[in-house]
């Protein structure tokens, strides 16, 4: 940390933990083996939540995490937002199964991971242990009701938690937007061949607009790069589609952000709705990326009125500096105003919401829905022409 700027100078930029990336994956030359070992293993079938998770582990995104975790890491990251050994961690990772699944196997076992009927991992079976799915969903995102879809997720999730490291031994199945699946490695690299040192992460699940768009270049006024990092995984039912969502960001980047100054590319999580203890998750794995900055925003991953608007960003409060080991750069609410005649902020505008454009989400899509363009104002047109396409298509 320099003592001059507050910044974290990270040359190499180190992963969380320890500063070493995680890697779960066996030697090319070794699969073939372990394939022919897993096939004699019992297996448990992974639902598409656990493989991103899986996904997420084998790469090091997850770092220092090296498989679905003990009940010693459960518990303290659902109740101190830190793991056992005190590193920051905001939400549990687990593997849920079964009670007769649970059963069937014991510590101290292997365990053959699959996913579309194939095998794909193997989990050294340290632990068994029983969790309480409705407190875990009311420590993690303060409710436990199902109208969260983050908290139905967790509590719809079988109590016993296998644990222990993985392996993965195949490529997961299913990946999509290849060209943009770059591994916490991959970015790596890349931002070292583009010479960048400091670089801003911005996390979404939703088509851009205009206040992203402000934001992310407000950061860059300050950064070397961004790294426009659309999570792909699992997303609730009226989330936009992530492959409608990736056009908008292409065609964004595209039209409207210098070469070599912004970078696309997609991470495999599902999406929790946790607000600020996945702010904190969010975080922690753009810095396993390679990120310097992260973008926290006004209601950072929440959902419907669960989390106050700023509650993401004051959650990192609870760390000392440093300890998440990337800087948050906070944003107000932000928004058109045709006073100031630009995007502005609560912190930057001094006229009145009647001058104000402040559009809902809920409000565009039924705009979009009934064939009307929302204002150039909060979309870009060419944005909003790709969102009318695709509301056509599935209506
Ligand atoms: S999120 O669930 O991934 O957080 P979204 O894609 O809408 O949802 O937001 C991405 C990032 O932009 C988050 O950091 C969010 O807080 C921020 N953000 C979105 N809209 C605004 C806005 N109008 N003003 C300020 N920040 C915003």
């Amino acid at each position: 940390m320099s003592a001059l700027t507050g910044d974290i100078t990270l040359d190499p930029i180190t992963a969380h933990g320890n500063g070493d990336l995680v890697d779960l994956k066996a030697p090319a030359a070794e699969r073939a083996g372990l394939r022919a070992y897993a096939d004699k293993l019992p297996v448990v079938a992974l639902g598409a939540r656990e493989l991103a998770d899986l996904e997420m582990l084998a790469s090091g995104a997850f770092s220092p995490l090296t498989g679905f975790m003990g009940e010693a890491d459960y518990v303290k990251s659902r109740d101190d937002l830190r793991l056992a050994s005190g590193i920051p961690w905001s939400i549990p990772i687990t593997l849920g199964v079964d009670e007769p699944a649970a059963r069937a196997l014991g510590p101290g076992q292997d365990v053959a991971l699959s996913a579309g009927g194939n095998r794909l991992a193997i989990l050294k079976l340290a632990e068994i242990y029983k969790v309480d799915r409705t407190r875990e969903a009311t420590a993690v995102f303060g409710t436990a009701e199902d109208a969260h879809p983050g908290a139905k997720n967790v509590t719809s999730t079988p109590p016993y938690c296998l644990a222990g490291r993985v392996v993965l031994i195949d490529d997961i199945p299913g990946r999509t937007f290849m060209q943009y699946r770059l591994e916490p490695r991959a970015t790596r690299a890349k931002f070292r061949e583009l010479g960048w040192r400091k670089i801003v992460a911005f996390q979404t699940r939703n088509p851009t607009h205009r206040a992203h768009e402000y934001i992310q270049k407000a950061a860059l006024e300050i950064c070397d790069g961004l790294l426009l990092h659309p999570l792909v995984g699992e997303t609730k039912g009226d989330d936009v589609p992530a492959a409608v969502r990736m056009d908008t960001y292409e065609v964004l980047l595209e039209l409207y952000y210098p070469k070599g100054r912004a970078m696309l590319s997609v991470m495999p999580a599902h999406m929790r709705y946790g607000g600020p203890r996945e702010a904190i998750l969010h975080a922690i794995i753009r810095r396993n990326y390679g990120c310097t900055h992260f973008i926290v925003g006004r209601d950072h991953a929440g959902v419907g009125s669960y989390y106050g608007t700023y509650d993401a960003q004051k959650i990192f409060d609870r760390y000392a500096p440093g300890e998440i080991g990337i800087v948050t750069l906070n944003f107000e609410n932000t928004f058109y105003c045709a006073k100031c005649g630009g995007m502005a902020s609560f912190k930057t505008c001094p006229h009145t919401d009647t001058d104000r454009l402040l559009l809902s989400g809920t409000k565009v899509r039924e705009m979009l829905r009934a064939g009307e363009a929302p204002p150039p104002e909060y979309t870009r047109p060419e944005i909003a022409a790709i969102l009318a396409r695709a509301m056509r298509v599935t209506s």
